[in-house]
């Protein structure tokens, strides 16, 4: 006769095993079909868009994101990756002059798309106005976050403008809209985890033609 411990194992190992038991039976469909399916799948495909002006072509696995496709193909690790999850802004770069978290968008979904990272921005001895008001200001202490949050100040200067209702026109009514709570709102995506937040402020009021 079984003693309660010996039953105990026994039931123990027969739950294991219908357990067991269950997830290939309900599991194996499933994968054959999968493995079927993906003989006609392709697993990668070719991209082509235009970077900082300039024509690409590439061969990327279907799950590249844009970040990775940026970084890890064509080498331009001036986009950072802070999170990887869409909350720290660090990977902001421009499509078509709109921001957007290259982490959070798979690159395939950007075929035909014009985008620009902050190597596209200006150079050594030939600064975009914002990279020069950033280093004027003193808008970063690490740098980590600073083209992200280049890039997402850039495409907010439009934001502001493209957001004025429509009876009122002009640079200055824009500028008047430039204002350091207005910039701080819409930046708030951006994380700077040296708090630099108010230098960077400046120099986005200055480049808006704000009042700082
Ligand atoms: S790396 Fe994309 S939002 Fe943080
Ligand atoms: S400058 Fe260091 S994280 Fe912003």
């Amino acid at each position: 006769m079984q003693s309660p411990f010996e039953l105990e194992i026994s039931r123990r190992g027969l739950l294991i095993s219908s357990a067991a038991t269950v997830a290939v039976t309900g599991a194996a469909p499933s994968l054959a079909a999968a493995q079927s399916a993906g003989t006609d799948m392709a697993l990668t495909s070719k991209l082509s868009f235009t970077v900082n002006g300039e024509s690409r072509s590439i061969d990327i696995d279907n799950r590249t994101t844009l970040l990775d496709a940026l970084r890890e193909h064509l080498h331009l690790t001036g986009t950072k990756k802070g999170c990887d999850h869409g909350q720290c802004g660090a990977c902001t770069v421009m499509v078509d002059g709109r921001r957007i978290n290259s982490c959070l968008s798979l690159a395939l979904m950007h075929e035909g798309d014009e985008i620009t990272t902050i190597e596209g921005l200006g150079e050594p001895g030939n600064l975009h106005p914002m990279q020069a008001a950033f280093v004027k200001h003193d808008g970063f202490q690490c740098g980590y976050c600073t083209p992200g949050q280049i890039c997402s100040s850039i495409a907010v200067i439009e934001e502001i403008k493209a957001n004025i209702p429509s009876h009122v026109t002009g640079d200055l009514n824009a500028a008047a809209q430039m204002t350091p709570t207005e910039i701080r709102e819409r930046m708030s995506g951006n994380i700077c985890r040296c708090g630099a937040y108010s230098n960077i402020v400046d120099a986005i009021v200055e480049v808006a033609g704000g009042k700082a």
